[in-house]
């Protein structure tokens, strides 16, 4: 008898994982600026209309100004750079200069600084210590001389100079470099051998990312996103949904884990129900048992879809407007994960107590109206879980 229950419960939690996938790709579908426009999609997501939880931290893209190419802003690097494309299975994506002038920008900032983004320069380059010197025009007019064009204008009007990249350190003398003066250095990445001047100065750089590794889950097909609904754990687990066939392309290990994971205790769970229902039949000297019934009580028909909580249902959580201090009454706690922004001074939070996790009230109504699970530990609150029971079939009292 005691069996019965947990075996429901791990039938409805199958299928209420499924939902919860289903509702990710409802939120986070793939996006782009524009018509052609390079394709959002996680860890990538796009801050004007998706929600932050859509992406993984750091690869926040943004439409402004743009109507093809995104922005990706660099958290070291004041300004933008454009996204040219990315590439999900190789976890690599080009990035350019939305004025189209990435000497300018190198030159202003010493280099590319990539500190305390989830970006690294691809392994091809390497950082080369190049000298920007200005020249006169009757020197750069030389053939072996590269003169950066976008970096002429703006400097002098007169334009009777223009301006090169060389090796701050080149492995043989210079001296006619002598009219020129230095203007500033940068670390250039450069992609291959480095030659005596800088020339591919209108190439998109090729970043790359480790995190999160979602590389092989693109390139069977899949469709990389968080574990859960659709917003961050604390610790942005990953995982790969929507492979083209099932188990199709997972590890052997992996087939196996699941095998043991689900198959196992579902086995268990089928037999114990199936004992049952042939103890209960045969009580009720009902000798016929047909295969359809049979089926019918193994898999009890789930709700097709969770449904969110009404307006009346929200209300009856309970709200918390903060003080000055802007300290919540749980303390280490002060984001709302939802938004990801920090609390403040003064702002109303609504708790699921049964979790006692805390959001912003605007930003869980607006969850909940669509979802009656927390975000966080995916429980489903207690009212909704009673609003939910009458919909699996009342299990037979044996
Ligand atoms: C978009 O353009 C406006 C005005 O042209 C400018 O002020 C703003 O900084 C630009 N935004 C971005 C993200 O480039
Ligand atoms: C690059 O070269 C310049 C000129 O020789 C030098 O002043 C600067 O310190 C070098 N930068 C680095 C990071 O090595
Ligand atoms: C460039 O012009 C200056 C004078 O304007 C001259 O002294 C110099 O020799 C010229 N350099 C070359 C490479 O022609
Ligand atoms: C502009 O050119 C003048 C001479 O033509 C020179 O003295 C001055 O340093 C140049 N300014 C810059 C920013 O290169």
């Amino acid at each position: 008898m005691a069996t019965v229950p947990p075996c429901i419960l791990f039938l409805f939690l199958v299928a209420r994982t499924s939902i919860g996938i289903a509702k990710a790709q409802f939120y986070c579908e793939s996006i782009s600026c524009g018509k052609g426009g390079v394709s959002i999609e996680f860890p990538f997501y796009l801050k004007e209309s998706q929600i932050p939880g859509c992406g993984y931290p750091g690869f926040e893209l943004s439409c402004a100004n743009t109507t093809t190419e995104p922005l990706l802003t660099l958290p070291a690097e004041p300004g933008h750079f454009t996204v040219k494309l990315i590439s999900l299975e190789d976890q690599q994506v080009w990035i350019n200069d939305p004025q189209e002038c990435l000497p300018k920008r190198l030159m202003r900032d010493r280099g590319l600084n990539l500190q305390r983004s989830p970006f690294q320069l691809s392994s091809a380059y390497s950082h080369v210590n190049y000298t920007f010197l200005r020249c006169p025009s009757n020197l750069t007019a030389l053939s072996m001389v590269q003169p950066i064009p976008c970096l002429n204008s703006g400097f002098n009007s007169s334009s009777k100079s223009s301006v090169v990249a060389i090796l701050s350190n080149p492995p043989f003398p210079t001296p006619w470099t002598s009219p020129c003066h230095v203007i500033s250095w940068a670390m250039i990445p450069v992609a291959g051998f480095p030659w005596l001047f800088w020339t591919d100065y209108y190439s998109d750089i090729k970043l790359e990312w480790d995190n999160p590794n979602c590389g092989s889950c693109e390139a069977r097909g899949g469709r990389c996103g968080f574990v859960g609904p659709t917003l961050r754990d604390t610790a942005f687990h990953v995982g790969c949904y929507d492979l083209p066939t099932q188990l199709q392309g997972l590890s052997r290990k992996t087939k196996y884990g699941l095998g043991m994971g689900l198959g196992i205790p579902g086995a268990l769970c089928i037999i114990a129900l199936a004992y049952l229902f042939y103890a209960k039949m045969k009580t009720h000297e009902q000798q016929r048992l047909s295969r359809s019934d049979f089926s019918t009580i193994i898999l009890p028909r789930l709700p097709a879809q969770i449904m969110g909580l009404d307006a009346a249902s929200i209300e009856k959580y309970p709200k918390t407007l903060l003080g000055e201090s802007g300290r919540l009454p749980k303390p280490n706690d002060n984001l709302c994960s939802i938004c990801l922004c920090e609390y403040q001074p003064k702002e109303t939070l609504r708790t699921i107590p049964e979790c006692n996790h805390y959001f912003h009230a605007n930003c869980i109504d607006g969850w909940l109206k669509m979802n009656a699970t927390c975000p966080l530990c995916r429980n489903l609150p207690e009212r909704s879980v009673a609003s939910l029971t009458p919909s699996i079939p009342a299990s037979p009292t044996y």
